[in-house]
């Protein structure tokens, strides 16, 4: 008899069950191993290794510029930590748009050396044959539509997306065509919720929203903001659950203090 609880993975499959039954899907991201410990531990259903590792973790103004070497550390990281969720990497930009072949070639990276358990690439209709090719080599993918923070220098702004007519069916289409090409889910990205609704049920499969409202079959954030760690992003969108930021900050604050003033280290707290 084996002494360790069994722990009941979350797979795509699982998460196309939830969707049938109607149960909501919680996604955060994470980028190291205590704290993807603590959220696996929490329960949440699936983990994203976000390309915003580059915002969050390095400090850069985009997402352009990490690099798959550097996807490939956070996600290592991340898999060692986790037991039951899903985690997902993202492919970084740049690792995938070039061809089909060259996207597997990075998916492969990600699935080997990170451990990844499946890839989430931006772009609709433009990178389906990336997609088909992943998925028939066994790579589960994720797709991501709406507000593509690889795309910024084209869009040129984080506003919301697909609120003219135009884009909206641009989307909707897309939508479809990833899911044809075996995408096991969507994350839709700051779009209108009514169509983030529309979108979400005439798919089979689970859409995640972000800034998309609650018409989506499950919810994603960064982590970092749901902590409040950076008080100086605030979107509509955002709920934050803790403001890190000032705690953080007044810990630090009283630490300096007690250090100066000789009050720490105190005879209880010294051999
Ligand atoms: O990189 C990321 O964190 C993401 C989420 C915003 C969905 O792609």
């Amino acid at each position: 008899m084996s002494v360790h609880k069994e722990i009941k993975k979350v797979t795509t499959h699982t998460l196309q069950e939830m969707k049938s039954r109607g149960e909501k899907i919680s996604m955060l991201t994470a980028y190291d191993f205590s704290m993807a410990k603590i959220i696996d531990d929490a329960g949440i259903d699936v983990i994203l290794v976000g390309d915003s590792a580059s915002n969050v973790m390095a400090g850069n103004e985009t997402t352009v510029t990490i690099t798959l070497e550097q996807m490939i550390f956070h996600g290592t990281w991340v898999v060692k930590a986790v037991n039951r969720a899903l985690v997902v990497v993202d492919m970084p930009f740049g690792s995938y748009q070039g061809n089909s072949k060259i996207a597997l070639q990075s998916a492969i990276r990600l699935m080997k050396e990170a451990g990844a358990h499946a890839v989430k690439m931006e772009g609709g209709s433009e990178i389906l044959e990336s997609v088909k090719r992943l998925v028939d080599s066994g790579i589960p993918v994720m797709g991501h539509l709406g507000l593509t923070p690889q795309s910024i220098y084209k869009f040129g702004t984080y506003t919301v997306r697909a609120k003219k007519e135009e884009e909206a069916d641009k989307l909707r289409k897309d939508a479809i065509l990833l899911q044809e090409a075996g995408c096991f889910s969507i994350v839709l990205e700051k779009i209108p919720s009514a169509l983030a609704t529309e979108v979400s049920q005439s798919l089979d499969i689970p859409v995640i929203g972000i800034g998309a409202g609650s018409g989506c079959d499950g919810q994603v954030l960064v982590m970092h903001d749901l902590l409040g760690i950076n008080n100086q992003f605030n979107p509509r969108f955002l709920r934050k659950y803790l403001n890190l930021y000032d705690d953080i900050k007044g810990a630090v604050e009283s630490y300096i203090k007690d250090v100066k003033s000789v009050d720490f280290p105190n005879e209880n707290e010294q051999y």
